[in-house]
């Protein structure tokens, strides 16, 4: 089959390279000239494991291409996916739609066939169905334009395996739809002939079950926290806890890691909006719990600075501090709304000295905060450090050889702002192992 994608950042760009190789022809369409020809050379502008390789194959394949040309993209398909951006509004919880209002307006009136516009972006709820109003009034006499909505669920790191092999697929429906069904059994039937289930709903109900999907896993992991702050006053440990928690299958372990917190292109943001959303339809109440996860959320990156201020012998002041890790998770060089750069950002305003290394993100992290220093190796960055902190779980971090280390820091200081290191083996070489929910052993 053929079709086109709107948007060629993470979401779309990821999109269109896996509808190809389903075996679809494909166009990328996206305003920006140097995302495009970035993308038509084989060049993936962000970091994501295996999508370079598929893109690539997929262009020598012949199936796909990306343009800047809205008209040549109207001709090519009857099914259009929908994936650009809907950033937080300025000073404001809301989401930004102007991007999502663009491609209608711009796309809608091109239409010459009757055509599927499927929305992949996550908006607040109600979205699709004034898209469905709004194309209806900009589509040519005789041209019927549906909106159907079908909201995406990768998570960045491991968007390639979730976009061929989703968990399910939501499709919601205009309630007089006739042809956004037919069209995406069509499109994904490999997944489908797989065994992936597939759930149809109304407009509204796919809308949602994105924006609550994030809301709970963002739940989750605020509430570990609030159980490591409990376990922090009360001597006990939070990780042995959350093993214990997640042999219940009702709980289960996933999303149960107590740390730094969550943050991202997503759950930050898609919380604040369906806040926003729910208070808009008059629901307010419903969501107020969510407020305080965000502030357990936020509470995360103080209490780490605090932390690191201990760890330093109770002032920030003229030490040297090793941040390992900038990505807002592993295996990503996304640095939107990163606990570990706020961080470093935050001891850096206390007074302290601090060197970043990530594996991926520096590039990124030096656009966002030009004022850190930035290293270019684990050694380089932990040279005479008075504390070393993990901030980014990433696996090169997990793996160190805390006895090699022990020779190039001032002290041997860490803190775990992960749970992700082997404590004993830390202490074994010597190291004070700070870490939050759990207690720190003198060795
Ligand atoms: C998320 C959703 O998982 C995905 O389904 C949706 O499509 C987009 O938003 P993503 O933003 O890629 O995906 O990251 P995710 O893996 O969910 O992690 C979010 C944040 O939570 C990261 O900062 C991560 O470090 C943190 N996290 C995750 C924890 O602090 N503890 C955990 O146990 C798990």
């Amino acid at each position: 089959m053929r079709c086109t994608v709107f948007g060629t950042g993470y979401l779309g760009a990821t999109h269109a390279v896996g509808m190809a190789e389903l075996g679809h022809e494909v166009i990328g369409v996206d305003v920006d000239p140097g995302k495009v020809a970035k993308l038509s050379d084989g060049d993936v502008p962000f970091y994501e494991p295996g999508l370079r390789k598929m893109l690539c194959d997929n262009l020598a394949a012949g199936r796909l291409q990306f343009t800047t040309d809205y008209a040549a993209a109207a001709d090519f398909a009857e099914v259009h996916f929908l994936g650009v951006g809907t950033p937080q509004k300025k000073g404001e919880y809301g989401a930004d739609l102007r991007h999502v209002h663009a491609v209608i307006d711009e796309l809608v009136p091109r239409l010459t066939r009757p055509s599927v516009i499927v929305g992949k972006s996550t908006v607040p709820v109600g979205t699709a169905a004034d898209l469905g109003r709004r194309a209806a009034a900009l589509a040519q006499p005789g041209v019927d334009v549906e909106v159907a909505w079908n909201p995406e669920f990768l998570r960045e790191g491991f968007a390639v395996q979730d976009t061929l092999h989703p968990d399910r697929i939501v499709l919601g429906v205009q309630p007089d739809s006739r042809r956004a069904e037919a069209a995406l059994r069509q499109l994904y039937a490999p997944m489908l002939d797989d065994g992936v289930p597939f759930l149809l709903t109304d407009l509204q109900t796919a809308e949602l079950v994105k924006v609550s999907a994030n809301a709970f896993l963002a739940t989750k992991i605020s509430f570990i926290n609030a159980i490591s702050e409990v376990c922090e006053a009360a001597d006990a440990d939070v990780t042995l806890l959350a093993d214990a928690l997640g042999y219940d299958p009702r709980i289960g372990r996933r999303f149960l890691n107590a740390g730094l917190g969550f943050g991202g292109g997503c759950l930050p943001k898609d919380i604040r909006a369906f806040m926003a959303r729910a208070g808009e339809l008059g629901a307010n109440q419903a969501l107020t719990f969510l407020r305080e996860v965000d502030s357990i959320n936020m509470r995360r990156r103080t209490r780490m600075v605090e932390l690191a201020t201990t760890a330093c012998g109770g002032s920030l002041l003229g030490a040297n501090i090793a941040v390992l890790g900038a990505a807002f998770k592993p295996e990503s060089d996304d640095v939107r709304d990163s606990p570990a750069l706020n961080v470093a950002g935050l001891l850096q305003l206390n007074g302290a000295t601090v060197n970043v290394y990530d594996p991926k993100a520096l590039e990124n992290s030096r656009k966002v905060f030009p004022t850190l220093t930035y290293s270019t190796s684990v050694a380089e960055a932990c040279d005479r450090a008075d504390a070393v902190l993990v901030l980014t779980e990433w696996q090169e971090f997990v793996d160190l050889d805390p006895a090699e280390l022990a020779g190039i820091v001032r002290a041997r200081v860490v803190v775990d702002g992960r749970n992700c290191l082997r404590h004993q083996r830390w202490r074994d070489a010597g190291w004070l192992v700070y870490s939050l929910g759990r207690r720190t052993e003198r060795v």
